[in-house]
């Protein structure tokens, strides 16, 4: 069973990344991402969440696998257990056995959900306290969510995507603490809107910074990790008590990804939200 003494994230280099397919509004194939700059933002990243106090754990590029540096979506962790992806695109499906080597190298206990259902990992699943929030419709099914909450014992959000730009609930939504969230309300539909105003306090990003990437930010206790670009949302942050730390993600907002996407917590989903 693997042990955490501080923050543990994992992360996977960009040597294989390229924007190969188009699986989301953000994607095309005519705009083609920059491998040295891409290599360059991604070491940022690492870099600055190493100076945060993050253990960074790696795990190898593949190649024809460029959305694998997107870590987030590669399960979710929740004590000694990964509950492993089910992708949605075929695109992805080849990321999952490579997920599956790793984690079990790594002693976690592997679970893989029933056929039949999408799951995309932290993507579509993060914990606010111990409620479990979990975006469905674009990638992720609803009965996917029902059947982890059921698996972890806790209670379960869904709330539903209605804006292919925000495909991931980790593109417009970021707990910070157990009753302080990051979000952009005109991805949800009604009632999900409604669920979410139940965390009492919530820090509202502009349509323009939510297209910067805003809500996909990496939260390590008060500090937070977010693209560049968003002047609004870090004035807000810091107004609340926490501390942006700002890099340019513009390589990787290509494939619709930013900080969050690129990182997933391996001390448990949930550790991202002590306070
Ligand atoms: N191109 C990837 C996809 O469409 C980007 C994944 C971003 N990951 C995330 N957690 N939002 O699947």
């Amino acid at each position: 069973m693997p042990m955490f003494t501080r923050p543990t994230i994992l992360m996977c280099p960009p040597d294989f990344y390229g924007i190969e397919y188009e699986i989301n509004p953000w994607m095309n194939r005519s705009v083609p991402s920059d491998l040295a700059k891409s290599r360059e933002q991604w070491q940022a990243l690492h870099d600055l969440l190493v100076s945060l106090g993050v253990d960074v754990r790696l795990m190898p590029a593949a190649e024809g696998l460029p959305d694998l540096v997107f870590t987030a979506n590669a399960g979710l962790v929740w004590r000694e257990t990964v509950f492993l992806a089910s992708f949605r695109h075929a695109a992805r499906q080849g990321e999952t056995p490579l997920d599956a080597t790793w984690f079990e190298s790594q002693g976690f206990r592997i679970e893989s959900l029933p056929a039949g259902m999408n799951f995309e990992g932290a993507g579509d699943a993060l914990f606010c306290g111990d409620t479990l929030y979990a975006g469905y419709l674009v990638r992720s099914d609803a009965s996917a969510m029902q059947w982890l909450g059921d698996r972890m014992g806790c209670r379960v959000i869904p709330l539903q995507l209605t804006d292919d730009r925000f495909y991931h609930l980790d593109t417009c939504f970021c707990p910070l603490a157990h009753d302080t969230a990051i979000w952009h309300p005109l991805a949800f539909d009604d009632y999900a809107r409604r669920a979410v105003s139940q965390i009492p306090n919530l820090i509202a990003v502009s349509e323009a910074e939510a297209a910067r990437f805003a809500c996909n930010a990496v939260v390590v206790g008060r500090d937070v990790v977010l693209n560049a670009g968003c002047p609004q949302l870090e004035a807000d942050l810091r107004a609340n008590g926490f501390t942006p730390h700002a890099t340019e993600l513009g390589e990787f907002l290509k494939a619709g990804g930013s900080a969050k996407c690129l990182t997933l917590r391996l001390d448990g989903e949930d550790a991202a939200v002590w306070l």
